[in-house]
């Protein structure tokens, strides 16, 4: 296991590893134990973010950060952002998925769980302490508008957005609907990164952006 380009994250060549106090698998990935510590393997087909870096991501300050995750589930993504975070707020509104999560924070001693919808940020905004990232994955309509609001209440350093376009409409195209995304977070922020990453997440985008 060696060191790859990502902070904090590890890889045999193949796939990505986060490294972890942790032994039990959460989401039926493969744990390799070595040291007395845990690699969990990172699965791209599990996790957009996994996917992003499979196709060569170049933002990841995701090391060492506070950071604001809209749209937890059942912690898939989570618990290895976890493992790489100072904490992480996961916000779910589904409380079917929130008992998983709340059982993960339960071992985790950095995971903050909130039962509340992304869009009703000022019910939330009271546990959230200056989150330097903020990390969407809500496959709902208004998925941007939801983004730009919690972007503009806590004015984070970075902004991740899993664009899942099929959502939004799935009549048209799934580019022609990421382009119109972009342009409506231009209007207040930098968009620095975009990646098809359908290999691994049909009809999504990822979006990276800068307060
Ligand atoms: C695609 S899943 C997220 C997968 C997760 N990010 C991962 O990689 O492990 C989308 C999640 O967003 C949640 N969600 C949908 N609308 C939401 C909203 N308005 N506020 C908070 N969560 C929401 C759903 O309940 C679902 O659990």
């Amino acid at each position: 296991m060696k060191r790859s380009r990502y902070p904090g994250v590890f890889t045999d060549g193949r796939h990505f590893y986060t490294l972890s106090n942790y032994g039990k698998s959460v989401y039926g990935e493969k744990v390799i134990k070595k040291k007395g510590k845990y690699y969990h393997l990172w699965n791209p087909r599990r996790s957009k973010l996994s996917a992003s870096m499979h196709l060569k991501l170049k933002s990841f300050p995701f090391a060492g950060a506070k950071i604001l995750y809209l749209g937890a589930s059942t912690g898939t993504t989570v618990s290895h952002v976890s493992d790489l975070a100072e904490i992480v707020y996961a916000v779910e509104v589904s409380p079917i998925s929130m008992q998983k999560l709340v059982s993960l924070a339960e071992q985790r001693k950095n995971i903050f769980p909130i039962l509340e919808d992304a869009r009703k940020v000022e019910n939330f905004a009271i546990f959230v302490e200056e989150p330097d990232i903020i990390y969407q994955d809500v496959s709902q309509r208004d998925q941007v508008e939801i983004f730009i609001k919690n972007m503009s209440y806590f004015n984070p350093n970075w902004g991740f957005i899993m664009l899942k376009t099929r959502t939004i409409d799935m009549r048209r195209k799934p580019r022609e609907i990421m382009k119109e995304t972009v342009k409506k977070i231009k209007e207040n922020f930098t968009v620095v990164e975009i990646l098809d990453i359908s290999r691994f997440q049909k009809d999504h985008y990822a979006i990276v952006v800068r307060a």
